[in-house]
């Protein structure tokens, strides 16, 4: 996540602080449970919970952590509509859907204009979008609450978004945009049926700009980002490109084995709010984790990829004895990709660095088995480091 990025991301933390007081407190005035602050009451802090606070935010992100993680008994249920959820949900889960976001929309080749955030929530990628050099977004979801919230921040924070009530089987906002996102509601919908997501997802597509995006996240857990990668090779199947982060353009490697999946790892600076909340919660966020696919509107063809050999690493560095090694997936599939140590030199020392997402260029690798081993006489080039565009060829 780039630095300007993590500053935006700093700046939203009192406003998200004041807006689920001021929720907390019943709305403007107070008079709600927990009334007006009275005049000896000390002045909560503006970037940090309260002891009480804390232990309230950290019990509601458990429930949800749970209920959509673990047990994933929330899942399509309408935990936006309670207040305690929904408050966990702005403080813990928003940043971090914040974070996702500017992290891939970084990688994409134009700043978003118009934008519709569907299944929005409270708003964490209408935000993103905006921050991101967006003109105008609308944020559109099924729960009033959530888009009170969204509304709540844009008047804290000054910024142009407008909300609308909206449920797959309705009919979406009108007009076209340059961005639309699905952050994290796709894996929600249809009960799991991949079919009818896939049908969403390119009825979407229709309503995207030339040039324009369709920018899908998803939880990193293998159910959700397998379902997401089959409803990928579903649209794949159907003409549509791949703008991220696929460089292969074929039906998915990752799955082939039942035990696979592909997901994105950045890393972060937790702000000390959600460290403390996520410690509160029994939860560790020390990098953004999530599944992304950014796909292009109808008619575009796939981009050029790179010259060469190119892959981007979609593994943690898998380390053996004396060697190194990574999953890289690019233009001719996926494969192991792998050095030992004594063979590094000037020019492919870069390979002991590599983190998943960056795209690479290899030369001279040897067939080794199941996948490729560089050796003393091969270069590593960073392509793109993870989350950065790819350049076009
Ligand atoms: C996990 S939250 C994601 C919020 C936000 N987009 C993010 O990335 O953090 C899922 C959102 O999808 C919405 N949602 C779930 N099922 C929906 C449905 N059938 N129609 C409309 N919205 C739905 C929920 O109300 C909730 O706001």
């Amino acid at each position: 996540m780039t630095g300007d990025a993590m500053r935006d991301l700093e700046q939203w933390i009192p406003k998200l602080l004041a807006v689920w007081r001021q929720q907390r407190r019943g709305g403007r005035g107070g008079g709600g449970k927990h009334g007006r602050p009275s005049r000896h009451e000390p002045r909560a802090p503006q970037t940090q919970l309260t002891h009480d606070e804390l232990k309230e935010v950290g019990a509601g992100v458990k429930a949800l952590s749970h209920g959509l993680t673990r047990e994933r008994a929330l899942a399509g249920a309408r935990y936006m509509d309670d207040p305690r959820l929904l408050g966990a949900y702005l403080l813990f889960y928003w940043p971090v859907s914040y974070a996702q976001a500017r992290a891939t929309l970084s990688e994409l080749p134009s700043r978003p204009r118009a934008t519709l955030d569907l299944g929005s929530g409270p708003g964490p990628l209408a935000f993103a979008a905006l921050d991101a050099g967006a003109s105008g977004v609308v944020a559109a979801d099924r729960s009033k609450s959530a888009l009170e919230l969204a509304k709540a921040l844009a008047m804290e924070a000054g910024e142009p978004l407008s909300t609308r009530d909206w449920a797959p089987e309705r009919p979406l906002p009108e007009g076209r945009f340059d961005l639309i996102t699905l952050g994290h509601v796709l894996n929600e919908l249809y009960a799991g049926d991949l079919n009818r997501r896939a049908v969403l997802v390119e009825k979407l597509l229709e309503r995207v700009n030339k040039g324009g995006t369709l920018l899908i996240l998803e939880p990193a857990l293998r159910e959700t980002s397998r379902a997401l990668l089959q409803v990928r090779d579903v649209l794949v199947s159907h003409g549509v490109a791949v703008r991220a982060p696929c460089l292969w353009r074929g039906a998915c490697p990752a799955l082939v084995r039942p035990s696979d999946w592909c997901h994105a790892e950045r890393e972060w600076r937790l702000p000390p709010m959600v460290e403390a909340i996520g410690r509160a919660a029994g939860l560790r966020k020390e990098t953004l984790k999530m599944s992304y696919l950014a796909l292009a509107p109808r008619g575009e063809a796939w981009a050029e990829p790179p010259e060469g050999q190119v892959f981007r690493i979609v593994s943690e560095p898998l380390e053996g004895k004396g060697r190194q090694r990574f999953m890289g997936c690019g233009p001719s599939g996926r494969v192991g990709l792998a050095m030992q140590e004594r063979h590094e030199t000037e020019r492919n020392r870069l390979f002991f660095k590599l983190q998943r997402g960056d795209v690479v260029r290899v030369t001279q690798p040897e067939e080794r088995g199941d996948g490729l081993a560089l050796a003393d006489a091969s270069t590593v080039a960073i392509v793109a480091h993870a989350g950065r565009p790819v350049p076009l060829r």
